[in-house]
C-alpha cells in the first residue's frame, strides 16, 4: 500500500503568502531547490512506495506572475482577461470580501489601467479569471506537465471559489452576507471540475482533493460523487471554527468549545459519506494551529496523553485521515507574544486592520497565541541540536524552545513516545478493515466528556472510548458475549471493572467488542 505525502507550496513564488502566490506554475521556489532536487525527490519516494501529491493553487496567482505583469500593463494587453479588472469609470465595483487585505476588501485599484482587479486574499494574489478558455487551457497543461513527470496528485487550494459571476452583482440576499457561501457557488465551477477532469484527470492514476471552503453537507457530493467524475476527496471546514466567537477572527469563545457539537459535525460528515463517496478527517495543517493546543491539551501534565488520544481519533474515523506533520510528536503552539515574531499575512494584516479600526490589539494578540496558523509553521524538530536540526541557516520563524525535549530523535528512543503511538496506530488501521471501511455508530451522544463510538464490518466490531476531558470518567462498555481484549491504550494504566472502564484524562482505549 502507498503512502501518501502532500507537500505545499514548492513552486516559485515571491512569498506574499507561504507560497501559495506563484510567480512560476513550472517552477520550484530557489528556497527549497530545483528542478534536478525535485525529480530526485519524487523517484526518491516512488522507490520507497510513498507517493506524492502536489498544491494546485490557481484560484489566484502572484502579482509577479508574468501573465498578470501582463495583464495589468494596459486594457488591451492579450492576457488582460487572464484576471478579472472592473474598469474604473463604471464607477466603484460592489463590495467582494477579501480574507487578507487591511481594509477587507478584494479589489484593489490600479492606475496604470484606471481599473480594480480582484483578490480573493491579498493583493499579490489577483484572482485568476476561468471563464476565460484560455487561462483553463494553461490550467490544464500544467497539470499535464506535473503528471507527466509522475506525480501522484493535487490538494486543490480554494477550488470551490474558482468560477465568478462576472458581473459582479450585489451579494445576493440569500447568502445573508456570508460571502464564503457565495464564493463556493459561482455559477460554472462543476462545469469546469468536469471539464478538468474528463482532459486531465480521468488520464492519469492520480488523485484529487478539494480545499473544500464553503462546502457543506448538502453541496458535498456535487463534488466527489464518482458519477458526477470532477473531484475524488474534499475537505471541510465545518469543525476548524469550533470554539471561536461567530463572525470573529479565529478568537476563542470564552465559553469554550462543547464536545458534543464536535461530535454532531463529524457524525453529521460521517453520515453524508455513509452510503457513497469517501470522506476526509483532519485536525491540523498548515492553515490550522497545533492540533493538540487546540483540540487537547498541551499542558505538561496532558500534551502527550492527549495528542495521542488526537491520533486514535484520526486513524479510527471512516475516512481518509489527513495527518498534518508535527502532531505525531505532538509539538504544539509556539505563542508568540508580539506581532513581530508573526510571519503569516493572515495575523499580520488583520493586526494592521485592528490597528486602523482602534480594535482591541492585546485580546487579539492573546486569541493567535491558540488559533493564528504560524503557530503550526514553526520548524519541525528533529533533534535538540541547533535550530532542532532543521537548518543550518536562519529559519523564517522561531523555532519552538521545546524542542530540546519534544524532537524526533528523543522519541525514537522511547517506545511510549508520541511517534511510536502515531505508528502503532497507522500499523492498527492498517490491519483491520474495520477501521477503515467499518460502519460509524456514535455511542452516549450526549455525553460532554467522552466521545465513544462503534467501527464495524463483516461481524467485527471495535469501540473507540476516548477521554477529552482532564477528569476521570466512567464509561460503560456495551456488553459482548466474550471477553474483552483491549487493542490500543494511551497511557499506561487501565481501570475496567463488570464493564465499566474509568477512563483517565484524555485517554483512548480501542477495545475489541466482536
Ligand atoms: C488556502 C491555503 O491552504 C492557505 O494557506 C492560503 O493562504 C489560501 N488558500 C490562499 O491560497
Amino acid at each position: 500500500m502507498f503512502e501518501c505525502l502532500h507537500s505545499t507550496h514548492v513552486f516559485t513564488s515571491p512569498n506574499d503568502d507561504n507560497g501559495y502566490d506563484i510567480s512560476d506554475y513550472r517552477g520550484i521556489m530557489k528556497e527549497f531547490g530545483t528542478m534536478k532536487d525535485f525529480d530526485e525527490l519524487l523517484k526518491g519516494m516512488h522507490q520507497r512506495k510513498i507517493k506524492l501529491v502536489l498544491d494546485l493553487v490557481v484560484n489566484h496567482s502572484s502579482d509577479e506572475h508574468v501573465w498578470f505583469r501582463e495583464s495589468r500593463k494596459s486594457r488591451t494587453n492579450p492576457y488582460r482577461n487572464y484576471y478579472h479588472w472592473w474598469n474604473a469609470e463604471k464607477g466603484k465595483p460592489s463590495h467582494r470580501y477579501s480574507f487578507f487585505d487591511v481594509e477587507g476588501s478584494a479589489w484593489k485599484y490600479d492606475s496604470t489601467t484606471d481599473a480594480y482587479y480582484l483578490h480573493y486574499f491579498s493583493e499579490k494574489q489577483p484572482d485568476l479569471n476561468w471563464e476565460n478558455p484560455k487561462v483553463r487551457k494553461e490550467i490544464y497543461d500544467m497539470m499535464h506537465f506535473w503528471f507527466k513527470k509522475g506525480v501522484d496528485g493535487f490538494r486543490m487550494d480554494v477550488i470551490s471559489a474558482i468560477s465568478k459571476d462576472t458581473t459582479f452583482p450585489e451579494l445576493p440576499a440569500k447568502y445573508k452576507g456570508d460571502y464564503i457561501a457565495y464564493y463556493a457557488e459561482g455559477p460554472y465551477l462543476h462545469k469546469y471540475l468536469k471539464e478538468m477532469n474528463e482532459k486531465i484527470l480521468s488520464k492519469y492514476d492520480v488523485i484529487s482533493v478539494a480545499e473544500g471552503l464553503g462546502v457543506t453537507t448538502e453541496t458535498a457530493h456535487k463534488f466527489v460523487d464518482q458519477e458526477r467524475k470532477e473531484l475524488d476527496m474534499l475537505y471541510h471546514f465545518e469543525g476548524m471554527g469550533l470554539g471561536y466567537l461567530p463572525g470573529q477572527f479565529r478568537q476563542m469563545d470564552p465559553k469554550g468549545k462543547s464536545l458534543t457539537d464536535f461530535k454532531k459535525i463529524y457524525s453529521k460528515w460521517d453520515s453524508v459519506f455513509a452510503k457513497k463517496g469517501w470522506g476526509t478527517i483532519y485536525l491540523g495543517n498548515h492553515d490550522q494551529p497545533r492540533m493538540v493546543t487546540r483540540w487537547g491539551n498541551d499542558a505538561p501534565k496532558y500534551r502527550e496523553a492527549s495528542s495521542k488520544m488526537l491520533t486514535t481519533f484520526l486513524l479510527t474515523m471512516r475516512a481518509t485521515p489527513y495527518y498534518y506533520f508535527g502532531d505525531e510528536l505532538g509539538m504544539n503552539n509556539i505563542k508568540f507574544d508580539k506581532i513581530e515574531d508573526y510571519r503569516d499575512i493572515e495575523t499580520i494584516n488583520y493586526y494592521r486592520k485592528l490597528q486602523n479600526e482602534g480594535g482591541d490589539l492585546d485580546y487579539f494578540l492573546q486569541g493567535q497565541k491558540i488559533s493564528a496558523r504560524d503557530n503550526g509553521r514553526t520548524p519541525f524538530q528533529w533533534d535538540d541540536s541547533k535550530n532542532a536540526g532543521f537548518t543550518k541557516g536562519k529559519p523564517w520563524l522561531k523555532v519552538n524552545p521545546n524542542y530540546k525535549k519534544i524532537n524526533v530523535a528523543a522519541q525514537e528512543k522511547d517506545p511510549d513516545s508520541v511517534l511510536n503511538y502515531f505508528r502503532k496506530m497507522v500499523r492498527l488501521r492498517k490491519s483491520l478493515p474495520e477501521l477503515i471501511y467499518g460502519k460509524y455508530e456514535l455511542l452516549d451522544r450526549d455525553n460532554e466528556k467522552v466521545y465513544a463510538y462503534t467501527r464495524a464490518l463483516n461481524k467485527k466490531k471495535v469501540l473507540v472510548l476516548l477521554n477529552f476531558s482532564t477528569s476521570l470518567t466512567k464509561f460503560e462498555i456495551p456488553k459482548t458475549s466474550g471477553s474483552l481484549n483491549v487493542l490500543m491504550n494511551n497511557i499506561a494504566s487501565l481501570n475496567i471493572k463488570n464493564n465499566i472502564v474509568t477512563l483517565e484524562p484524555y485517554q483512548a482505549l480501542l477495545i475489541r467488542l466482536k
